[in-house]
């Protein structure tokens, strides 16, 4: 109700309501309460990306007035939507109704000038909130109530997760818990919209777009923010005056290969970021990867970002997997589960290496649903079947097409629990034949494996691709052993009965406890990992972290 009086209020705005903790994200980055009247991905994203372009964000003194601070932007025009947060300081994000506010904000905003140091005077929307009277400022506890950015403790985890009612309950609880909330989503959006504006000093047109799980509905607090710079004019050119015998061409300078284009162009980027970019500090350029990127942290918001170019076949599995969340609720209660059960047994990783990948989790978890009796979800080629012509996406000589409207799908008549499906993931991959079998989402079936690659997942849409290249036997084994282990635990009675154990560890509790704490299981009392393992997969890690390796398809 609040989200609509404020849509009334700011015509042509998104209705989201921030801080209801009770709206899955889905809902939220659809940007509406009604899950039958879902918007497509690319719809939520132009919308997300206007509504980041009327934004910005403020690094404020601690003992801030709200109402003082808002009187004093409405100087500047009508204030829309603000938060606050905090992240080595106090800061606000504030949305304005329309975009002429920003200029006006700016016109009065000066460059610092400091005595020791000298200031590159670019002037972002990244801004710093100053008290006239500076003795009046003081440290410790903000005095505005602040949104949280980052995902529970463990230990706030298990207290969630022992308390629950049953296992269902313990999946939708962690979901709830590690899903990206609007702030976070605006957050996101907002600071795509602040490495544009960066972007935009060499590429007046050019725009940054966020990807993975930013904004695949799949995105845990705290996970890094991939995006890329699209450079792509396909769309925009102006076709009615390109009538008669003549088109004309940009005169450009010429580069032998769209690599060497490509490491050019985010070359001068990263410089860009490294020298006058507000809050990025931690510029590394990864050039030489197979998919080169620009790696920084952007202070303020938080984030990790990862920035490459032209990555328009990554946006698009970003899109498919939107589809495949919104589908069905327990996909995405069944995905977190399985991400935060492989994080908390060092199946994944932070550092590139031999580790399978969140993105890897995710499509085993798809096809598993495909495989369930009805499905639970459509294979990748039923959705390209159903597709309008509206729908039809080429992208370097793939076949990108799927139906990009959610509502058009047949929900499934599968009515499985979510305790049920956890069970058989971990039984289904504990006993999967990746020796000689892949996976597959485009057709929903196993394949013989194209390579001797220890764990083979097709790439969606570059099929000759396998996005678990990088998976050495070690890692897999790990991943099948543990399964086996986790579906022993979740087949005891006693382990998920929920009031059984004096509030032990029951459930998906059981399963997130770190290997030699607490619950003991057959296979890990008999096979507890010598010290000697963890250093072989580190050493493996270091060897594929060479830049050719570490990002070894297309996803950076
Ligand atoms: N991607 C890909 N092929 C890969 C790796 C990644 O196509 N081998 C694409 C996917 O679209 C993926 C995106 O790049 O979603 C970002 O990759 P990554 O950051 O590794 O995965 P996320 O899905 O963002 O998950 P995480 O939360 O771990 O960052
Ligand atoms: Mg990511």
């Amino acid at each position: 109700p609040r989200s609509i009086s404020r849509l009334l209020s700011c015509p042509g705005t998104i209705a989201a309501s921030v801080g209801n903790e009770e709206q899955s994200s889905v809902v939220a980055e659809a940007g509406i309460e009604d899950k039958t009247l879902q918007k497509k991905f690319s719809e939520v994203q132009k919308e997300r990306r206007e509504q980041a372009q009327r934004t910005v964000l403020i690094h404020c003194p601690n003992n801030i007035n709200e109402k003082k601070f808002l009187k004093y932007l409405s100087q500047h025009g009508p204030v829309n939507n603000h938060f606050f947060y905090e992240s080595f300081g106090l800061f606000a994000v504030v949305e304005f109704c329309q975009k002429d506010s920003i200029k006006s904000l700016q016109n009065g905003t000066h460059t610092p000038t400091q005595s020791t140091e000298a200031a590159i005077p670019f002037k972002s929307r990244f801004l710093n909130l100053r008290l006239k009277n500076p003795s009046s400022q003081v440290s410790g506890q903000p005095f505005v109530q602040t949104t949280n950015q980052s995902p529970p403790s463990s230990k706030k985890l298990f207290e969630l997760l022992i308390y629950a009612e049953s296992i269902e309950e313990q999946l939708n609880t962690l979901l709830k818990a590690f899903q990206l909330t609007e702030e976070n989503i605006r957050l996101r959006h907002l600071t795509c919209s602040l490495i544009e504006d960066i972007a935009a000093a060499y590429f007046p047109s050019c725009v940054i777009r966020p990807f993975g799980s930013s904004v695949n509905t799949f995105g845990k607090l705290g996970c890094d923010l991939d995006m890329f710079l699209d450079l792509d004019e396909t769309g925009k050119l102006d076709v009615h005056k390109n009538t008669g015998n003549f088109f004309m061409e940009f005169q450009v300078k010429n580069v032998p290969s769209e690599r060497i284009a490509t490491q050019k162009i985010l070359s001068v980027i990263g410089e860009c970021l490294d020298n006058f970019g507000p809050g990025c500090v931690g510029v590394q350029k990864i050039l030489n990867a197979r998919c080169p990127l620009v790696r920084f942290s952007h202070q303020g918001s938080g984030f990790q970002c990862d920035l490459t170019a032209n990555n328009s076949i990554a946006l698009k599995s970003s899109e498919l997997l939107y589809i495949y969340g919104s589908l069905d609720s327990r996909v995405r209660a069944l995905v977190f589960s399985v991400r935060c059960w492989a994080r908390a047994h060092s199946l994944t990783s932070s550092i590139p290496g031999a580790w399978i990948t969140n993105f890897s989790l995710t499509v085993m978890v798809i096809f598993f649903l495909q495989r369930r009796s009805p499905p639970i979800l459509p294979t990748l080629d039923s959705l390209k079947s159903i597709a309008d012509a509206e729908d039809r996406c080429i992208l370097e000589g793939n076949n990108c097409t799927f139906i990009q409207d959610v509502n058009k799908i047949q929900p499934s008549g599968n009515t499985e629990t979510l305790e049920l499906l956890i069970k058989e993931f971990f039984e289904y991959f504990g006993n999967f034949a990746f020796n000689k079998n892949s996976i597959n989402i485009r057709q929903g079936r196993e394949q013989n494996k194209p390579d001797s690659s220890p764990l083979y997942i097709q790439n969606p849409f570059q099929t000759s691709l396998n996005i678990s290249k990088n998976v050495s036997q070690n890692q897999l084994q790990k991943f099948v052993e543990l399964a086996r282990d986790s579906a022993w635990i979740l087949e005891q009675e006693d382990t998920n009965q929920p009031f059984s154990s004096s509030r032990q560890p029951w459930g998906l509790a059981a399963l997130l406890l770190p290997p030699g704490s607490g619950h003991t299981s057959l296979s890990r009392k008999k096979k507890k990992k010598p010290m000697s393992e963890k250093v072989k997969g580190l050493l493996a890690s270091i060897k594929s972290n060479s830049p050719d390796s570490s990002t070894d398809t297309s996803g950076k």
